[in-house]
Order: C-alpha cells, then sequence, then structure tokens
C-alpha cells in the first residue's frame, strides 16, 4: 500500500472502531441490567491506569506471573521449537515476551493489537533491542479471526496470551477465542497462556478494591472515555466503583453504582438511573486448574505442562493444538 492508501485505511479503522463504541455502549445501556464491555476501558489513559494497577501491592496476578515466567523462563521455552513465530494476542507491553526471548532462538514476533499506535512503539523498541529479530505487527481485533503476515505463514507458530486476559471472556467467548486461536495458529501450533486461579475471597476481593482507588479510577474512566468520545454527559461523581468476588459464577465482576437518581444522555440518546442502580462493566474468571484444562481440552487445545508460583495463585500453561 502506498501512503495515501496506508492514512485512508487507518482513518477507516477508526471510523469502524468508533462507531463499534458508539453502537456498543448505546445496545449495552439499554439492557436491563444495564452494562458496559471491559474492551472499552482501554483508551490512552485507561491503559496508563492499567498499568498502575499491575504495580499495586493488591494485584498480585501480573507480578506473580512474571516471576513465574523468570523462574521458569527455561522449562517454558523449551517448548517454543528453533525459528518459530510467536504470535502474542493483545500486546500490553513487551516485558512478559522478553523474558521467553533470551532462552529461544525465535524466528519471528508477530504482536497483534487494536491499537497500531500503541503496537508502532512497541514494535521499534523491540527491533532497537534486538536488532536480528524480525516484527512484524498485525493491528486487528484478536477475539475476531485474523490473517498472519505472509513471511511467518511457513514457520512454526506458538501463540502467547498472558495477563489471564482470557479471564475477562465469558465462557462462550473464552472457548471461541481458543477455538479461533487455534485456526489462526494452524496445526501442530503451541501456545502459551497464563490464567489466574482461584483462591482465598479476601485476596481476590483486595486486588479489585485496592486502597489507592486505582482500580475505582480506572473502572470510572470508561465513562469519562463515553463523555469525550460519544459526546455523553454523564455525571462520573455521582458513580461509584463496586468490585464483589461471585462465589457460584468464579468471577469477580466489577460495577458502576449510581449514587442517586439521574439520566445521562449519548449520542442523543437518554439513559435514566435509579439509586443504587448498576452498570457491568466487567467479569474477571478465576479457573481451576482442572477447570482451565477442561475448557482449553474442549476448544481445540491439549494443555501438557503447567507451571504455578509456590503459592498456587496463578498458573502458566503450555498446549499444543489438537488435531
Ligand atoms: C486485564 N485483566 C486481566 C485485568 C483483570 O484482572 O481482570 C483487568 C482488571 N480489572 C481490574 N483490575 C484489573
Amino acid at each position: 500500500m502506498n501512503v495515501r492508501a496506508t492514512a485512508l485505511a487507518e482513518v477507516h479503522r477508526f471510523d469502524e472502531q468508533a462507531s463499534a463504541f458508539a453502537r456498543d455502549v448505546i445496545d449495552d445501556l439499554s439492557r436491563h441490567p444495564k452494562r458496559l464491555s471491559p474492551k472499552y476501558f482501554y483508551d490512552a489513559a485507561g491503559s496508563e491506569l492499567f498499568e498502575q494497577i499491575t504495580l499495586l501491592p493488591e494485584y498480585y496476578p501480573t507480578r506473580t506471573e512474571l516471576a513465574i515466567l523468570r523462574d521458569y523462563g527455561r522449562a517454558i521455552s523449551a517448548i517454543i521449537p528453533k525459528g518459530a513465530a510467536l504470535v502474542e494476542f493483545g500486546a500490553g507491553s513487551t516485558t512478559k515476551m522478553r523474558l521467553l526471548l533470551g532462552e529461544c532462538g525465535l524466528g519471528a514476533y508477530v504482536p497483534v493489537d487494536i491499537s497500531g499506535e500503541f503496537l508502532k512503539t512497541q514494535a521499534e523498541a523491540l527491533r532497537a533491542d534486538f536488532p536480528s529479530l524480525q516484527v512484524y505487527p498485525v493491528t486487528a481485533d484478536f477475539s475476531a479471526p485474523f490473517e498472519l503476515p505472509e513471511p511467518v505463514r511457513a514457520m512454526p507458530k506458538v501463540g502467547f496470551f498472558p495477563g489471564s486476559t482470557l479471564g475477562n471472556f465469558e465462557p462462550h467467548e473464552a472457548c471461541a477465542f481458543l477455538h479461533s486461536a487455534r485456526e489462526i495458529l494452524g496445526r501442530g501450533a503451541r501456545m502459551v497462556i497464563g490464567v489466574d486461579l482461584e483462591k482465598d475471597e479476601r485476596v481476590l476481593y483486595d486486588a479489585y478494591n485496592d486502597s489507592a482507588g486505582v482500580t475505582a479510577r480506572f473502572n470510572l474512566n470508561v465513562l469519562h472515555r463515553i463523555n469525550r468520545e460519544l459526546g455523553g454527559d454523564f455525571d462520573v461523581g455521582a458513580f461509584i466503583h463496586r468490585a464483589i468476588y461471585n462465589r457460584d459464577k468464579h468471577r469477580i465482576e466489577m460495577h458502576l453504582i449510581s449514587k442517586k437518581a439521574l439520566t445521562a444522555r449519548v449520542l442523543g440518546r437518554k439513559f435514566s438511573f435509579r439509586p443504587g442502580e448498576s452498570i457491568h462493566t466487567e467479569n474477571s474468571y478465576k479457573y481451576s486448574l482442572e477447570r482451565f484444562t477442561a475448557l482449553a481440552r474442549g476448544s481445540g487445545w491439549k494443555p501438557f505442562e503447567s507451571w504455578t508460583d509456590a503459592a498456587g495463585m496463578f498458573s502458566v500453561h503450555a498446549m499444543v493444538a489438537s488435531d
């Protein structure tokens, strides 16, 4: 594509993303109970707040997964064939793949993310640090099928999905994602995936109700985003963050609760709230090793090895595509 065609494609993609956001917000706020998709947390401010969350003393997942990747890096890297293309679904930061990079002879790295700008910056930094590594960023919503770049199609493929982002999918979406990843990566592919585990409810509660209030700001930011990008007039100060553990469904639920009766307008539509009414903004499913293994087996993958920290807080799994 020439420069003008690339610029037009970018504008088109931007319009498509903006209208999907508008459509989803209108549909989801029209439901009873109201909801919003967690994928809309991550504008620039939300991504920055999420980075802060990963450093909070109460938020154990990132720290614990990094420790597992560091402690078992050699064993985990051993499942990556020499010359393989590592396809990372939703490349937030390259910190985690860098832990594997030192131990294996990667042929290429393919970060896949909806934010093209962010990917470009990450790719440039990686190329500067590892000049011999081929990096092929793909701008796409990784929860739907996408094409791999031509140069990596003949390489062995390994998927990488750290961070327990799988936990933010509903079980049927998690199953659909794993099937789609299996299709994209093809026969004989492998996958390394991070999955958060069920644990003491107090630990879970605290991780999503941090004392510094960063998770609350992260949750409320989606209303600021609606105001900014969709011309909304949410009185953000009239909502509070609530996170609870739903034991029956094995998930943390995040909600925004209206403190009073109010009306908000978005794109000319009116949405009324009762005092105490919730917008359900996120689920974060927690798995047992057995439940995750069963999900993976039913979704086109055979888990063959897993690693956990000594306290059993978090897990990393290696799987191979079933034929
Ligand atoms: C990105 N995801 C795995 C985080 C989680 O723990 O579910 C998002 C998050 N929500 C609140 N805190 C962190």
